[in-house]
C-alpha cells in the first residue's frame, strides 16, 4: 500500500507525533526556526547541533527523545551541501521514511524549513520511496516481532499554497513510482504479459484512456517477425499494449512512452548463466516505467496527448525457440539475422517502434533494461541516453535531472553501424562486446523511423543489486520520474 501522505502548517505546540524528522543542510546552526523543535526535546537539539554531535552531512541521521505526549520522538536527518534543495529533501524523506519503518512508529511529520511547491513535492516523493516495502509474497511475522510499518506522513509547510500543489503532484507521481516498483519485484511465473496487460486495463478504465491489446495473432497479420521470433520458446500468448490518453488538444501529436517488457529473460537458446540468472525477472522494468508513467499522467489529468506502448513476453529455450542463425523478418520488412537470442530485447523493441509510428507521434522515448554493457559503463548511477534528435535528448537529460533520475549521453555515429552489418540480412541483432549500449541503439535506430527518438538504457538503473540507503534492493521506480517530467515539461 502507498504511504498515505498529507500536508499541514508547522506549529509544533500544536503536533502530535510519535516521530518528528527535521531535515538540515551541512553545519546546521540553532535558528529562529528551530527554537521550538529545541523546546520540545528539553534543549537537546540546541546541545547536538552546538557540541557538533550532528553535522548535516548527507544521510546522517541522530535520534533525539521528544516528550510523552506531542512530539514523542525526533529524527534529525542530514541532506548535505544545501545546493540542490529539491534532491536535498527528497533524499532526506527516504531516508528518515526508510528509518521510521524499521522502528516502527507508524506515522511521522516531516520539516525542512520553509518548501517551495517543488520541495514539497520532492519530500513526499522521498517519503512514499523509503516507506514502500514488498510484503505480498511472504507470510506475516509472529505478531511479538511485527513492527508497525510507516503509514502516514505529515509534510510541514508554511507556504498553503505550496503544500497542496506539491502534494497533488507528489501522491500522483509516488502512486506511479510504487506500481513500477510493484511489478518489477513480482516474479515472472505471476507478473506475465497477461499480467501485464491486465494492468494496462486497469489503469485505461480508472483514467477513461483507450486500450488495444495484440497478442499472437494480431502480431502475425502485422507481421511482426521480429517481435515473434522471440516469443516462439514460450507458451504464454506476446502482448503488445498500447494505451492512449488524449486529454490533450483534439488533434495535437501525442508523446509516445515505450517499454521493453520482458518478464524473464533467460538468454534463450543463447542461454544465460544459472548464476543470479533471477534478476532476469526485472527485464521488464521499462514497461512498468510506461505503466508507472500513465498511472501518474492519468492522476495529474495532465492537458496532453500521450500514448504507452508496451512489448511483452518471455525468452525461453524450447525445441520451438528461435535460434542462432536464423533471419527474421520485421514488421517495417527489415531482415534481421540472429547472432545472440539473448540480445531479444532490442527484436521485441524493434516492431515496438515501428508500430508507433501510426500514432504519429511528436517525440518517441523508450526505456529498456537493454544491455548488461551499459551496467559496465555508466554502472548503477545514470541512465544510457541515445538517440537521433540532439534537442530532444537534451531535453529527456533535463526531465531526468530533475526528477533525480540522471541520464549521460553516448554517440550514435553512423561509424558503429559497421558493427552491426550482416553477412545474409539487413542487419544482425548482435555487434559483440564493444560498444554493446551503442550498437543496440544503432539497432533500434533502424525501426524508430519517421520521429524524433530518444532510447534510454536502463538496465544499470531500474534496479539495484545493493543497497542505496534510500532504496533496498530491487525496482529503483526508474524511469517514471524521467518520463513525467518529460510529458509534464512540455503540458506547460
Ligand atoms: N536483459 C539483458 C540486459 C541486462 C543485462 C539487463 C544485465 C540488466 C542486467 C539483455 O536482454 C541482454 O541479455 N543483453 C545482452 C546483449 C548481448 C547478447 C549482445 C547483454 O547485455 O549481454
Ligand atoms: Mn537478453
Ligand atoms: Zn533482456
Amino acid at each position: 500500500m502507498t504511504l498515505s501522505l498529507t500536508v499541514a502548517a508547522p506549529e509544533f505546540g500544536a503536533l502530535d507525533t510519535p516521530l518528528l524528522v527535521v531535515a538540515l543542510a551541512n553545519n546546521p546552526t540553532l535558528t529562529p526556526e528551530l527554537q521550538p523543535i529545541d523546546g520540545l526535546t528539553g534543549g537537546a537539539l540546541g546541545r547536538a547541533l552546538a557540541r557538533r554531535d550532528f553535522r548535516g552531512g548527507r544521510d546522517e541521521t541522530l535520534h533525539l527523545s521528544g516528550g510523552e505526549r506531542g512530539v514523542q520522538r525526533v529524527l534529525l536527518v542530514g541532506m548535505g551541501a544545501a545546493s540542490d534543495r529539491v534532491a536535498g529533501v527528497r533524499r532526506a524523506g527516504a531516508i528518515a521514511a526508510r528509518q521510521a519503518n524499521r522502528s516502527g512508529v507508524g506515522r511521522l511529520a516531516f520539516f525542512a524549513g520553509a518548501l517551495s511547491a517543488d520541495e514539497v513535492e520532492a519530500a513526499g516523493l522521498g517519503l512514499i520511496a523509503g516507506a514502500w516495502d514488498f510484503k505480498e509474497l511472504k507470510s506475516p511475522p509472529p505478531a511479538d516481532e511485527e513492527r508497525a510499518p510507516l503509514t502516514d506522513a505529515t509534510i510541514l509547510a508554511a507556504d498553503a499554497t505550496a503544500r497542496d500543489i506539491g502534494l497533488r503532484a507528489a501522491r500522483a507521481i509516488g502512486e506511479g513510482h510504487s506500481l513500477a516498483r510493484r511489478l518489477g519485484m513480482l516474479p515472472g511465473n505471476i507478473c506475465t504479459p497477461e499480467y501485464l496487460a491486465d494492468t494496462a486495463r486497469d489503469i485505461a478504465k480508472r483514467y477513461g484512456m483507450k486500450i488495444t491489446v495484440l497478442g499472437r495473432a494480431e502480431m502475425e497479420k502485422e507481421k511482426m517477425g521480429s517481435f515473434l521470433c522471440v516469443a516462439q520458446g514460450t507458451t504464454q500468448d506476446p502482448k503488445l499494449i498500447a494505451i492512449e490518453y488524449n486529454k490533450g488538444p483534439k488533434g495535437s501529436k501525442p508523446i509516445a512512452l515505450v517499454g521493453k517488457g520482458l518478464c524473464f529473460d533467460s538468454g534463450g537458446i543463447s542461454i544465460k548463466p544459472a548464476q543470479g540468472m533471477e534478476w532476469m525477472k526485472f527485464d521488464m522494468c521499462g514497461a512498468a516505467g510506461v505503466l508507472g508513467a500513465m498511472e501518474a499522467i492519468g492522476r495529474l489529468e495532465l492537458p496532453i496527448n500521450v500514448v504507452g506502448l508496451i512489448g511483452s513476453t518471455t525468452n525461453m529455450p524450447s525445441g520451438e525457440a528461435f535460434k542462432p542463425g536464423d533471419v527474421v523478418q520485421a514488421s517495417n520488412g527489415k531482415y534481421i539475422e540472429i547472432i545472440n537470442t539473448d540480445a531479444e530485447g532490442r527484436l521485441v523493441l524493434a516492431d515496438v517502434l515501428v508500430y508507433a509510428k501510426r500514432f504519429d507521434p511528436s517525440a518517441v522515448i523508450d526505456a529498456a533494461t537493454l544491455t548488461g554493457a551499459c551496467v559496465i559503463a555508466l554502472g548503477h548511477t545514470a541512465t544510457g541516453v541515445l538517440g537521433t534528435d540532439d534537442a530532444l535528448v537534451q531535453e529527456v537529460l533535463d526531465a531526468g535531472k530533475r526528477s533525480g533520475e540522471p541520464g549521460w549521453p553516448l554517440p550514435l555515429w553512423d561509424d558503429y553501424k559497421e558493427l552491426i552489418k550482416s553477412d545474409v540480412a539487413d542487419i544482425k541483432n548482435s555487434g559483440g562486446r564493444p560498444a554493446g549500449t551503442i550498437t543496440a541503439a544503432m539497432f533500434l535506430r533502424e525501426f524508430a523511423e519517421g520521429y524524433p527518438w530518444v532510447h534510454l538504457d536502463v538496465a544499470g538503473t531500474a534496479y539495484t543489486e545493493s543497497d542505496l540507503g534510500t532504496i533496498p534492493r530491487g525496482p529503483t521506480g526508474v524511469p517514471v520520474g524521467t518520463f513525467v517530467e518529460f510529458v509534464r515539461a512540455r503540458a506547460r
